[in-house]
């Protein structure tokens, strides 16, 4: 079968138990930037719109296919697991030979698209992915002749003292036209210091075979890091955190710190956007023009349009944010939220699906759920909508202008009529009239001569 340059099979190793994350969880479903492992490298994989991506894995059940379901590859699992090149056999029956083959593994997530075309681009060979480490120490190194070409891959154990001062070390990650790849694979053995089935091995074969062997390297180290426990979970985590903050800032974004941004998800800013320290970003996230963030805020799903102000400590999840609102500090929206412009929710307001109309204001302590309000409505301090009976949920309809006293309780199913004002205090059973005050309180007494408790003497 000719093969295709072009085409593109991808084998993704994920079958390592992942010992020292000590975790009940395969090691490739551990969270990167809000995205398991094996997600960031199925995404870089699917950017290569190869013919055929599958995933070797080994631990946790169905749980890693299960977790991936939606990404169309083909999992194969590898029980028991003899090794790298044993992991690569059995994704074979799946592959193609007029396609090459790409090894990535699963544990090694921040790989860049620009890496992987240099590699495809580097050769019709076998190609390796290799970088020079100042202590290579665990790693398979790259053997050279005198003239500089590649000879072979020796493990750390099976090395000996000359070749384990060798600082160019393999990443794992390789090309190979994908025939070959079946033809080598299957001539390996496991006669080596692990008694493992090495897919390194394969290199001296292709030198055998007379096949040009090439390498390339990736622009920065981060990108080859494998993750084998919590510690380097956590330096992956800041050094894309970090690419992430230098995108937002290169794009114009103010970040009073860009060490103290975690975006986990995908930020959108406009222009002129301002983030405080200390905030978090989950899922799609957009900010439009002039919008500020407060320290210590948490953006998930949601849109908040231009010049929306959002004081410190703000929760804003799965909702919409008009134009020229202000929000918090100390403020909840919570799914379902919809505030239109120039509304403004204040600290510890709680709002859950409900729309706020149009320069309407909940400026402090208040539970507005399940509510339609309308605009220029003025929720007054400590007011609540009793939405909730214990088994079932109401709505609350406040019209346009209408003026609600602090400290009222509106008991769904209820419409407060356009521009009624509620008297501060009031518990609202039944539906206000429009332009009429209604309250519910009971008249104010006074006791005169009435005598204050003392406490007796001891
Ligand atoms: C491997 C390479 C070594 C390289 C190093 C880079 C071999 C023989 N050695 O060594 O040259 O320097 O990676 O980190 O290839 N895996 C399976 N099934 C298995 C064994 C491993 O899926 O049976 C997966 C692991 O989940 C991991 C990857 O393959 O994603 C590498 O396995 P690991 O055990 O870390 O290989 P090393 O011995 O470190
Ligand atoms: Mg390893």
């Amino acid at each position: 079968m000719a093969l295709n340059m072009n085409s593109l099979n991808i084998v993704i190793l994920a079958a390592g138990k992942g010992t020292r994350m000590y975790s009940n969880k395969p090691k490739v479903l551990h969270a990167l930037a809000g995205k398991p492992l094996v997600q960031h490298v199925l995404d870089r994989a699917s950017e290569l719109k190869p013919k055929q991506v599958c995933v070797v894995y080994g631990h946790g059940g169905d749980a890693v296919p299960k977790a991936m379901v939606s990404y169309g590859a083909k999992f194969v699992i590898q029980e028991p697991q003899l090794g790298t090149g044993h992991a690569v056999q059995q994704a074979m029956p799946h592959l193609t030979d007029d396609s090459r083959t790409l090894v990535l593994y699963g544990d090694v997530p921040l790989t860049q698209h620009e890496t992987l075309q240099q590699m495809q681009q580097a050769g019709d060979g076998l190609v390796l992915l290799t970088v020079n480490l100042d202590s290579p120490t665990g790693y398979g190194r790259i053997v050279r002749n005198a003239n500089g070409a590649v000879e072979c891959i020796v493990e750390e154990k099976d090395a000996n003292a000359e070749q384990r001062k060798i600082t160019e070390v393999n990443t794992g990650i390789l090309l190979a036209p994908t025939q070959k790849l079946r033809e080598w694979l299957s001539k390996l053995g496991n006669n080596n210091a692990q008694g493992e089935y090495y897919l390194t091995d394969i290199v001296a074969m292709a030198v055998a075979d007379g096949m040009a062997v090439q390498t390339t390297q990736p622009a920065q180290r981060w990108e080859v890091e494998g993750i084998n426990n919590k510690s380097q979970l956590a330096t992956l985590e800041r050094v894309l955190q970090q690419t992430i903050a230098n995108k937002l800032l290169v794009q114009g974004v103010t970040l009073a710190d860009p060490a103290r941004l975690d975006v986990r998800g995908t930020l959108t800013c406009g222009r002129d956007v301002e983030i405080d320290v200390g905030c978090i970003f989950e899922g799609e996230v957009s900010l439009g023009d002039n919008v500020r963030v407060g320290a210590y805020s948490i953006i998930r799903h949601a849109r908040v349009a231009q010049g929306t102000q959002i004081a410190a400590y703000s929760h804003i999840d799965s909702s919409e944010v008009g134009a020229n609102c202000h929000i918090g500090p100390y403020a909840r929206l919570r799914p379902g939220s919809k505030l239109a412009e120039d509304a403004h929710v204040g600290n510890f307001v709680e709002i859950k699906n409900s729309e706020i109309g149009k320069g309407s204001k909940a400026n402090h302590l208040s539970y507005i759920g399940d509510s339609t309000v309308g605009a220029r409505v003025n929720i007054g301090a400590g007011t609540i909508t009793c939405n909730y009976d214990g088994a079932n949920k109401f709505r609350t309809i406040i019209e346009d202008d209408a003026f609600i006293g602090s400290d009222t309780q509106l008991v769904a199913p209820v419409t407060v009529g356009k521009g009624a004002t509620i008297g501060a205090g009031s518990t609202i059973t039944k539906d206000t009239p429009p332009g009429e005050l209604t309250l519910s309180r009971s008249k104010q007494i006074s006791i005169s001569g009435w005598q204050r408790p003392v406490k007796g003497k001891k």
